[in-house]
């Protein structure tokens, strides 16, 4: 039996006359003309001034949050439902994540429990858009007002995904997402809409910040003086052979959209007769993108997602786990993070919750297997 994978890039004639260039050319590692073009292009896409690219999104999480020249002790607000990635990020400089559960139908970040989470020690709120669906920003956007805070957009999972601006004024605006906060991150790892193998961005509209991003992911080299240092950085840098790619996977953006807007709209008309199934929503601010396919199985099932996964398996479906919790992370527990504290929301989809296969690659026929296999284990329990 084939097993239909949980992701599949897709990949063209363009990617490989771009990537034979860097070849042909020599221009294969930090310097060429695709990082520029891929950085240009990008942040134009998401409506931000400046790009920097970097070697993955965790490095550009760690790229970000050093822009910001946070103190040891600052707080950052995020969801405790994300990828170790945020934390890491925030606790690698002595900074301390400070936590909020999550909204039970779009599985991010609930908004109306950051508020009660600002200290004097807050700097900064990371929302992280989930599986494709924004974050509801604008009330993020009024908080970082009132209290002077930096909002840091993680944008990893949610390539083209929009938001409506100013919903609860008189003028409204659909933005991309990765252009709504002060400074955004993205990743391009082979199962995101646009890859580059491995690779990831930052973006902002602060010159000062663009600088300082371009210096930390180059070892901090100064112009003035070569191999001489007064700050540490990392070599975070992407290759012009990952930015050719990206660059060439660009050309497409749109039909690599609307497949992924057909492939979730597909899934939820074939499986919203199921009982004791949660489908991904689609608020009206939002225009998500389906980067992952998710599920929460209702407790009533009796069945939780590690079960569910491997009756899949069986039937040859490939599922991934939903995050777990930042609350639950012993390497997190084990700094003194976040003791005693507890998120049910972000709990019970852990435990529940899985994704389906949701690459740019699936095809109608694998799409409707995954979806009888789905009806199939919950139907015969
Ligand atoms: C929300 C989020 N942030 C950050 C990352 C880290 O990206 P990378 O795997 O490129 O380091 C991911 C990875 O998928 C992610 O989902």
């Amino acid at each position: 039996m084939e097993m239909i994978p949980v992701n599949e890039p897709l990949f063209g004639d363009r990617e490989l006359e771009f990537v034979g260039e860097c070849i042909r050319t020599g221009w294969i590692s930090s310097s060429g003309r695709f990082i520029e073009e891929f950085e240009e292009q990008w942040s134009a896409f998401c409506g931000m001034p400046h790009g920097v690219a970097v070697s993955n999104g965790t490095t550009a999480l760690q790229v970000a949050l050093r822009c910001l020249e946070l103190e040891p002790g600052d707080e950052v607000i995020m969801p405790t439902f994300t990828i170790i990635s945020c934390a890491l990020a925030v606790v690698e400089w002595g900074g301390v994540p400070v936590l909020v559960d999550c909204d039970p139908s779009t599985w991010c970040m609930d908004v109306s429990q950051v508020e009660g989470k600002i200290t004097p020690r807050t700097r900064a709120i990371m929302p992280v858009h989930i599986y494709g669906h924004p974050v509801d920003m604008d009330p993020l956007l009024a908080l970082a007002d009132k209290y002077n805070l930096f909002v840091v957009e993680d944008a990893a999972e949610v390539h083209g995904a929009e938001y409506l601006s100013g919903r609860h004024g008189t003028v409204t605006k659909w933005k991309r997402c990765g252009g709504l906060g002060h400074i955004s991150t993205f990743s391009f790892y082979a199962n995101k809409l646009i890859t580059t193998g491995e690779g990831g961005m930052v973006l902002t509209a602060r010159q000062d910040h663009a600088e300082r991003a371009r210096s930390l992911r180059n070892l901090c080299f100064r112009r003035d003086r070569r191999f001489y240092h007064t700050d540490l950085g990392y070599n975070f840098r992407m290759t012009n052979l990952q930015a050719a790619i990206g660059l060439a996977q660009m050309e497409r953006m749109g039909a690599i959209i609307s497949r992924k807007r057909w492939m979730g709209q597909a899934y939820s008309e074939r499986l919203r007769d199921i009982p004791g199934l949660q489908l991904p929503v689609e608020e009206p601010w939002a225009r998500q993108v389906y980067w992952m396919y998710g599920l929460v199985l209702d407790e009533s099932l009796g069945m939780d997602a590690r079960e569910f996964a491997r009756r899949l398996v069986d039937l040859g479906v490939e599922t991934r786990p939903f995050f777990l919790g930042m609350h639950e992370q012993p390497v997190l527990l084990e700094r003194g993070l976040f003791r005693g504290e507890r998120y049910p929301v972000a709990e019970r989809i852990a435990r529940q919750g899985l994704y389906l296969p949701s690459g740019v690659a699936l095809t109608e026929d694998q799409l409707d297997r995954v979806c009888e296999a789905v009806r199939q284990v919950i139907t015969c329990r």
